[in-house]
């Protein structure tokens, strides 16, 4: 499986709207197999298809437990996700983009939400996910509608030009001393 290449802002296709999928078909089954492989290459935590200039309603996640560090990271991959509930509880949290190199930006998400699409093999699936998983939902989905966090972002950091993405994590954690229990996302 090939790793693809991340398309960075300003790109068009981060800013169109991407097509609903019209049935999971082989290549959309690759598709998503080269996506896995690059988020997890990148390191990310989500990828959604415009961030490899495919303009098709498909996201990958790839998330752990928020309580249990040591607990196993769970993939979830999904064609045409819809949010179909959300909480009215927000939380802010530090977001970054692997389409937005250097910036981090606390952005205000929905606790809880439940997400309705496809699996890999173009079956119904029904998700509820809460705190970083709902989080990382609610940026990826929002990819396939042409909006960034920063769009979204009350806040935006600018990271130094010597710091590594990984150190992206750490320096999150520093500008977000007043919630200590958040970490930053690459999605
Ligand atoms: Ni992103």
């Amino acid at each position: 499986m090939p790793v693809l290449d991340i398309v960075t802002v300003p790109a068009k296709v981060l800013r169109t709207k991407a097509d609903t999928v019209k049935k999971v078909d082989d290549r959309i089954k690759q598709l998503i197999d080269n996506m896995v492989e690059t988020m997890r290459e990148a390191p990310g935590v989500g990828l959604a298809a415009p961030q490899v200039g495919e303009l098709v309603r498909v996201v990958v996640l790839e998330w752990g437990d928020d309580e249990d560090e040591e607990a196993p990271k769970k993939l979830y991959a999904i064609v045409n996700p819809q949010i179909v509930k959300k909480s009215n509880e927000t939380v802010l949290g530090i977001e970054g983009c692997l389409s937005i190199p250097k910036f981090v930006g606390e952005v205000e998400r929905a606790e809880t939400i439940t997400v309705k699409g496809l699996n890999r093999n173009g079956q119904p699936i029904k998700i509820n996910a809460t705190g970083w998983l709902a989080r990382i939902f609610q940026h990826e989905i929002d990819h396939l509608d042409g909006i960034l966090f920063t769009d979204r972002a009350t806040a935006l950091t600018l990271l130094q030009d010597n710091e590594n993405p990984e150190e992206i994590e750490a320096q999150a954690i520093v500008t977000s001393k007043s919630q200590p229990t958040d970490s930053s996302i690459d999605s």
